[in-house]
């Protein structure tokens, strides 16, 4: 095992980039492209893929398999479960070749989860907070704090920061938040 600048690197691991912040580990068989930022604190499970033009915030989860390609961004705290699939291409042809400029981003915002084997069709946001239920296609963009599951993932109510289910009153029983709807289409911010 090997520690570059701070940064954990198991022997089997493979970290290319030199924007990766202190803190963070690389386990095996992960590999980090050249290009990639990475963020203080981050934990890059075995088997994950972190592409040239990825960007991950601060104490971000990238749990075993999954991939973040290029053009997308999670901000700090996101958490990737297992087998995480995010695309970048939304008419992908072997025979047509694209550019970084002809990609599609998509972004996760600050503290949101996604959790097993969830696939993102590029050019959503996933705002603040965000839960997406295992096995999750999202095809659409989320809301703050809005509770999606399903292909293609629907909503089906609210979560705390804390990821407790929000009920009557969006008061979370289990931390004490309160929350307010700002709108249907961004979702709720703290009361
Ligand atoms: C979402 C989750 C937390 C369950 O939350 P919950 O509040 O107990 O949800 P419930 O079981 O009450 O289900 C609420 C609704 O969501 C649906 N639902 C829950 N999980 C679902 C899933 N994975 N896929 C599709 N629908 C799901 C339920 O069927 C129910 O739908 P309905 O209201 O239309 O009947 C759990 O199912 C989950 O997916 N956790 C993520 C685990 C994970 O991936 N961890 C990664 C690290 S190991
Ligand atoms: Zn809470």
């Amino acid at each position: 095992m090997t520690t570059v600048a701070g940064v954990f690197v198991h022997e089997k691991g493979l970290c290319e980039s030199d924007e990766v912040g202190e803190g963070t580990r690389v386990w095996a068989f992960a590999h980090v492209l050249p290009g990639a930022r990475v963020g203080r604190d981050c934990n890059i499970c075995d088997g994950a893929f972190v592409e040239t033009g990825a960007v991950l915030g601060d104490r971000v989860t990238v749990k075993n398999g999954t991939l973040v390609f290029a053009g997308v961004t999670c901000e700090d705290e996101v958490f990737l479960g297992p087998n995480v699939l995010f695309t970048n291409d939304f008419r992908p042809r072997a025979a047509i070749r694209k550019g970084p400029g002809e990609l599609v981003d998509t972004v996760v915002r600050q503290g949101a989860s996604l959790g097993a084997g969830t696939v993102v069709v590029c050019g959503v946001e996933i705002g603040r907070y965000a839960f997406a239920a295992a096995g999750s296609v999202v095809t659409r963009s989320v809301p703050a704090h809005a509770f999606v599951a399903g292909n293609p993932a629907r909503p089906k109510g609210w979560v705390c920061e804390c990821g407790e289910r929000l009920h009557d009153g969006l008061h979370c029983a289990a931390c004490g938040l309160d929350f307010a709807l700002v709108s249907d289409g961004e979702g709720l911010t703290r009361a």
